[in-house]
């Protein structure tokens, strides 16, 4: 009785704890919502159990808390669920860039056989009989659900998923923003730590695709942006990713390969004795960064403490 007593409760804290520290808006407008509906309804999977929020799950900044994620028949993804907010820097979308518009990447996983697994016009026709859709569609695009509004509905959806932190406040001049081992990391971020180079601007990203030696062509073997451009210079290159709510993403990098944001930067730190045989990293991360373990966890203090959204600082 009493275990029936307490594993009730341990379920519903188990629901309700993800709801805690979760993403709150308010005012969408019409077109906003109706895809926020989409985003969140299995109806645009094959056998109807995986939505768009499967992966990119609130909770954690809408990406995943595991490696690869799980898709339609509990397959796994290709590569690591990258979170779907503050999307505003990039001009092409996925870790390999072979998505131009985020319209085009909204419609890509429906057809993914691992993700949702159908082909789009197979989810037009579902949303088209569907006497809800039906009419929303009508409503805001005067026109049936098509491939063109699909997209146009998810991706307006996901341009609202945009956080303020810490880092904002402090940058408008709010000294107090920040404790002095986060302005610390701030500091080694653009100078000693030479992450600025790659991870700049609103977002803390070049949108450019970069190599930073994550691949070894053995046992790390996604060929990242070369295989989209067909390109052997493009060999283990991978989009810069935003570094916004990056502590809500773990684990990290295109595969999921490094668990932590401490073992991140001891990566960068000396990436050549982390993964010895990587092919093709950048210059910049040729020779060690002679970070001191405090200054390792000044940078960590730094993302975690100023990129972190106020939604999601627990
Ligand atoms: C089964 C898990 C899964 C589902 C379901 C899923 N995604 Fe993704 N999503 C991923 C993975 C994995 C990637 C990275 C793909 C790659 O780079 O090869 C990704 C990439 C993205 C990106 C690119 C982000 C960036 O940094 O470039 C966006 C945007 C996105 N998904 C939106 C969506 C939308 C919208 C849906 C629903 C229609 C959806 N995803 C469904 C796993 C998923
Ligand atoms: C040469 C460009 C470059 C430099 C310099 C660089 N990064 Fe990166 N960063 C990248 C690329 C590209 C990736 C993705 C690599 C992959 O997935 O294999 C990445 C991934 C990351 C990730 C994982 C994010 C995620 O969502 O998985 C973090 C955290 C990160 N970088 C932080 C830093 C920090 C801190 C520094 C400085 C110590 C730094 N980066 C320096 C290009 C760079």
């Amino acid at each position: 009785m009493k275990t029936f007593f307490w594993t009730k409760w341990i379920v519903v804290i188990g629901i309700l704890a993800p709801m805690l520290i979760s993403f709150q808006q308010s005012d969408l407008s019409v077109e906003e919502q109706l895809g926020k509906e989409l985003f969140f309804d299995p109806l645009l999977s094959q056998d109807q159990s995986i939505s768009c929020s499967s992966c990119h799950k609130p909770e954690f900044a809408f990406a995943d808390n595991v490696a690869l994620s799980e898709g339609l028949f509990g397959q796994e993804t290709a590569r690591n669920t990258p979170s779907a907010m503050n999307l505003g820097s990039y001009t092409s979308f996925s870790w390999d860039g072979r998505a131009k518009t985020l319209e085009q990447q909204s419609l890509n996983p429906i057809q993914d056989h691992a993700e949702m697994g159908m082909p789009v016009q197979e989810a037009i026709t579902r949303l088209v009989q569907s006497e809800h859709y039906n009419a929303e569609f009508r409503a805001i695009y005067g026109n049936i659900p098509t491939k063109e509004n699909l997209g146009k509905a998810l991706a307006t959806y996901q341009r609202t998923l945009s956080t303020k932190s810490a880092y904002d406040r402090y940058s408008a001049g709010d000294e107090s923003a920040l404790s002095d081992q986060a302005k610390r990391g701030l500091e080694l971020f653009g100078g000693k730590g030479k992450c600025v180079n790659c991870h700049m601007g609103n977002d803390f990203t070049s949108g450019e695709f970069e190599n930073i030696g994550t691949y070894d062509g053995q046992t790390y073997n996604d060929k990242g942006r070369a295989n989209y451009t067909k390109d052997s210079g493009d060999n283990g290159k991978f989009k810069v990713p935003s570094l916004r709510n990056v502590a809500v993403t773990a684990p990290y990098m295109h595969d999921g390969s490094i668990s932590n944001l401490k073992d991140v930067v001891e990566y960068y730190n000396n990436s050549e004795a982390m993964r010895p045989h990587g092919i093709g990293r950048d210059e910049l991360l040729l020779e060690p960064l002679g970070l001191s373990s405090s200054e390792v966890d000044d940078l960590v203090a730094f993302m975690e403490e100023a990129l972190t959204g106020d939604d999601y600082i627990k």
